[in-house]
């Protein structure tokens, strides 16, 4: 059993946590619920009590409440925090550490897991200052789920709506353990290197640790992985299968043989689309002021799973410096996949070589911003979203 400490933020999405405590009550959840004052204008600390099967705590400063059970017990009690809804002034106050009131003061004070289900109006979410206040917590290990996008009880149509009860569920089990049990995961990692000639190669930044997240974090949820790796610095991962490589050829004929019998591959290599029709046998000489190189493309390794009969679910990643969401789109459809994960590149933070990430993940009829996080944990993340969409 584990103990889910909800905290409801005053917003409209607040009547969406009633069916979020069903849920987690029928999931052998024990949940403590703390309302907001303004929460408590949407929808009555009543509903709660009667779902939630305990009182619902509203007060920082409630000799009663601190008798039962005081904040600081409460914290202590907490296996997990959720806030969910978590309005825009929420957030502010979470990332500032305000302790004006009960739920924020238990934010300071817990020192379990904490998930925010943000839920704003769409350009309360893009306002620079609620996404500064969005990193300073995902900086700080709170971990964001959702908003969605889509039409918003204001009219406006755009990011901000609470993700779905049953989906915020499925992100807080720890355990989400299972969800790939008996699954065969294949998926690419890293850089290629295509040689000019013996001691020269073209390559890129990646650096492997995305698709090697996405590899130990797919075997923790139970699936059966094998990884195909670039050239990394990084140790091979405990107990997973790995077939490291060195060329876009190499990468393509490795997938290739280890295709059949997998139930999903994800793309995560930066493999280099480019690579030397020759590779010269010596050293070559630097006589000339001007040399070309005849490149020739490699062949497309996601697109060729793709295009197999009976193909696993196949994700891509695309990797941009512009027009992200127009290329990941035009990614996804001219490769036949079934999901892409966009992501920028050559920017300050995230992307290639970077400890953090942040994700758009689109398929055929939806899509997801899965915000700045460690790669570790967008990799749950992502997993997550690639197991809905295969029960889809
Ligand atoms: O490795 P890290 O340092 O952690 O960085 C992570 C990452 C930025 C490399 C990763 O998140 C990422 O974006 N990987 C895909 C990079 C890329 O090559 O993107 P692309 O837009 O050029 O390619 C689109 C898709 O086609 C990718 O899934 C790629 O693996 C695949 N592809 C591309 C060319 C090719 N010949 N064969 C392929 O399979």
């Amino acid at each position: 059993m584990k103990r889910v400490l909800l905290g409801i933020s005053g917003g409209i999405a607040a009547y969406k946590s009633a069916e979020l405590v069903r849920l987690l009550i029928k999931h052998d959840y024990d949940v403590r619920v703390v309302m907001t004052q303004a929460a408590t204008q949407f929808i009555s600390p009543l509903t709660f009590q009667a779902l939630s099967a305990h009182p619902v705590h509203t007060q920082l400063l409630d000799a009663e409440q601190e008798n039962a059970m005081g904040h600081i017990n409460l914290a202590r009690w907490a296996d997990v925090l959720l806030v969910a809804p978590a309005t825009a002034n929420c957030l502010a106050k979470l990332s500032h550490g305000l302790a004006d009131d009960l739920l924020s003061t238990l934010y300071l004070a817990v020192e379990c897991p904490v998930y925010v289900a943000p839920a704003m109006n769409q350009v309360m979410w893009h306002k620079a200052v609620t996404q500064e206040n969005i990193q300073r917590l995902t900086q700080h290990g709170v971990i964001f789920i959702g908003p969605e996008a889509g039409s918003q009880a204001c009219g406006d149509v755009g990011l901000g709506r609470m993700t779905e009860p049953e989906a915020i569920l499925r992100s807080i089990i720890p355990s989400k353990q299972g969800i790939f049990q008996g699954k065969n995961i294949l998926i690419t990692a890293g850089p290629t290197r295509e040689r000019l000639d013996p001691v020269r190669y073209i390559t890129n930044r990646s650096s492997g640790k995305m698709g090697y997240a996405l590899a130990e974090q797919a075997q923790k949820l139970g699936a059966h992985v094998t990884l195909v790796s670039g050239p990394v610095a990084l140790s091979a991962p405990k107990n997973i299968h790995t077939v490291l490589v060195e060329s876009a050829a190499d990468m393509y004929d490795a997938v290739m043989q280890h295709v059949t019998g997998q139930d999903i591959m994800i793309a995560a290599a930066a493999v280099v689309d480019y690579t030397p029709g020759n590779v010269q046998a010596e050293k070559i000489k630097k006589q000339k002021k001007q040399t070309e190189l005849n490149l020739h493309k490699t062949k497309d390794i996601v697109a060729s799973v793709a295009s197999l009969n009976n193909k696993p679910f196949t994700v891509g990643f695309a990797a941009e410096t512009h027009n992200l969401e127009h290329y990941a789109q035009d990614k996804l459809i001219r490769k036949n996949l079934d999901m892409i994960a966009a992501n920028w590149v050559g920017q300050a933070e995230g992307g290639f070589d970077s400890d953090v990430n942040a994700l758009q993940v689109c398929w055929h009829n939806g899509q997801k911003t899965l915000p700045i996080t460690d790669k570790t944990q967008l990799a749950n993340q992502l997993l997550v979203l690639i197991a809905e969409r295969l029960d889809a």
